[in-house]
Parts: structure tokens; C-alpha cells; sequence
């Protein structure tokens, strides 16, 4: 299974990625999350400490790889490099172990300008395609709102996009936005997860501006998912209501 999630900043896909992630683990899936959020703070989710996730190196950061395999100069546009560049042998070198969880974080990419190109970004592309064309294992991106940058290419790998969705009709208007871009790219498969959702008419107003976007389930509101935000502990260790829930989404996305 390969999954995106995405979704208006703020809503929770960061919480639901780390969560999956270890429902895929519990369940004996060999699982690889990708922190593709320029403002990358999946490590903190999935319990590493600050200090520790503050030494971690974004993929797009490794200038010397980059460079190696590409053969092109990091932090340069134009001149020649490769679009193909070799990196099957990554996802075993650089990542983070935590709870029968990988984790990969690809760190941000200086575009220069629409459609501008440079090493770093050919890198990153080429990693992501890989990650959900190639591998075997199961593939969790956590993505910004912005979904753009995954390609057509690998967008019609993607099985499904989850689009999280808060009590707010902003939050509803993103999602809008996302299902477009991911019309645009050729994700077939998008569906709506409702999360601090706690009433009914919550539920009607806002699956009302979600036309053709079904939901796949819905998540209450819960103290013990800030709590765990506060102490810097997964979820797992401190919200067991929150995880069932996300547990009966993960049922419903297998099914
Ligand atoms: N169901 C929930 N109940 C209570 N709090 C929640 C719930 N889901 C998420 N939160 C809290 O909301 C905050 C934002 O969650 P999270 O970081 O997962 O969102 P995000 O969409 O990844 O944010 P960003 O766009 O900044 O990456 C966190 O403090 C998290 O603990
Ligand atoms: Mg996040």
C-alpha cells in the first residue's frame, strides 16, 4: 500500500501518518514513512526526542550523495546532471528506526523558480518515484497541502490520497484544492478523513462542501493526542481511543 496524506496545515496528518505507520508495523508490514513536509516534525511523532530528531539529516541536505549521484553541483541551477540518478540503495542507508517504523525525511528543495530544476530536486523526485513504484514495502508520505511536486509520474502509483479534514470550512477548502491538484497529477483514489470531529451537525456541514470527495472515516477529538504532543511521546503509548479510530480507517483503506 502506498499512501499520501495531506491536508490543510494544522489538521492532524502528521498524528494520523505516525499512527498508520505503527498499525502497518503492529500488523507485521515492513513500513516506510516519508517526511516530505518542509517543516518536517513526523521524527517528534513517532517519539524521537528533539535533540535527537534535531540531528537528523534531510535527504535534500546530503549535498555529497547528491552530487555523487548525479553528477551535479548541490545548491547550483543549470548545467548537466542526471534525472535518473541511482538511489534504490537509500531507503536502507539513510533512515531512522523507531518502533519497527523507517523514516525518511527529505528535507526542503530550493526550486529557483517555476519548472527550474537542480540536483537536489531531480534527487528527491527520483527517490519518491522509487519509493512508491519500486518498493515492496508499505509507504506512508506525509505531505504539506501542496502535492504538486510528486509528479505524474508517481502520482498514479499512489493507491490512495487521504485528505484530513478539521470542523472548519477552511480546512474543507483546502481539501477541495488538494482533490483538484491530485485530479491534475492522476491520484485516483482520494477520500476525506474527518478528524476532531466531535457532533453530528460537524459531520453534515462540512461533508456538504465535499462534493464527489468520500469519506473513509472520522476521528473525535481527544485530550490524549495533545497530551501526547506535549510530552513528545507517539500516540500509541498515550491515546488509545484515537488509535482505534485511526484503526478502523486502516480496515476500511484495506478493504
Ligand atoms: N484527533 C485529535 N484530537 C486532539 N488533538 C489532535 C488530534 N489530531 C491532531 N491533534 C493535535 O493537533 C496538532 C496538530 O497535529 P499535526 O501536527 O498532526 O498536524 P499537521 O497537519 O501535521 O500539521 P502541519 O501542517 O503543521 O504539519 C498536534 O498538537 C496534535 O497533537
Ligand atoms: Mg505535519
Amino acid at each position: 500500500m502506498k499512501l499520501a496524506i495531506s491536508g490543510k496545515g494544522g489538521v492532524g496528518k502528521t498524528t494520523l501518518t505516525a499512527a498508520l505507520a505503527k498499525i502497518y508495523a503492529d500488523n507485521k508490514y515492513s513500513v516506510i514513512v516519508v517526511d516530505a513536509d518542509p517543516d518536517a516534525n513526523l521524527a517528534t511523532a513517532l517519539g524521537i526526542s528533539a535533540d535527537d530528531a534535531d540531528k537528523i539529516t534531510p535527504i535534500s541536505h546530503l549535498k555529497k550523495l547528491i552530487a555523487e549521484r548525479t553528477g551535479g553541483e548541490p545548491g547550483t541551477f543549470g548545467g548537466m546532471f542526471k534525472l535518473n540518478p541511482k538511489v534504490d540503495d537509500v531507503p536502507d542507508k539513510y533512515v531512522h528506526r523507531v518502533d519497527g517504523i523507517r523514516l525518511m525525511v527529505m528535507g526542503t528543495v530550493e526550486t529557483g523558480g517555476s519548472g527550474c530544476i537542480c540536483p537536489e530536486s531531480a534527487f528527491v523526485k527520483r527517490l519518491l518515484q522509487h519509493l512508491v513504484i519500486e518498493r515492496r514495502e508499505a509507504v506512508i508520505l506525509d505531505m504539506e497541502a501542496g502535492i504538486e511536486h510528486l509528479g505524474r509520474a508517481t502520482a498514479k502509483y499512489v493507491d490512495a490520497l487521504l485528505v484530513v479534514v478539521e470542523p472548519g470550512q477552511r480546512s474543507a477548502q483546502t481539501a477541495r484544492v488538494v482533490k483538484k491538484l491530485a485530479a491534475d497529477i492522476g491520484i485516483e483514489n482520494v477520500y476525506a478523513v474527518l478528524n476532531r470531529f466531535s457532533t453530528d451537525e460537524q459531520e453534515k456541514v462540512i461533508t456538504e462542501l465535499l462534493p464527489g470527495l468520500p469519506v473513509l472515516g472520522k476521528i473525535g477529538e481527544y485530550a490524549t493526542v495533545r497530551e501526547a504532543d506535549l510530552q513528545g511521546r507517539p500516540v500509541w503509548e498515550t491515546a488509545p481511543d484515537y488509535m482505534s479510530a485511526v484503526k478502523s480507517i486502516w480496515k476500511q483503506l484495506e478493504s
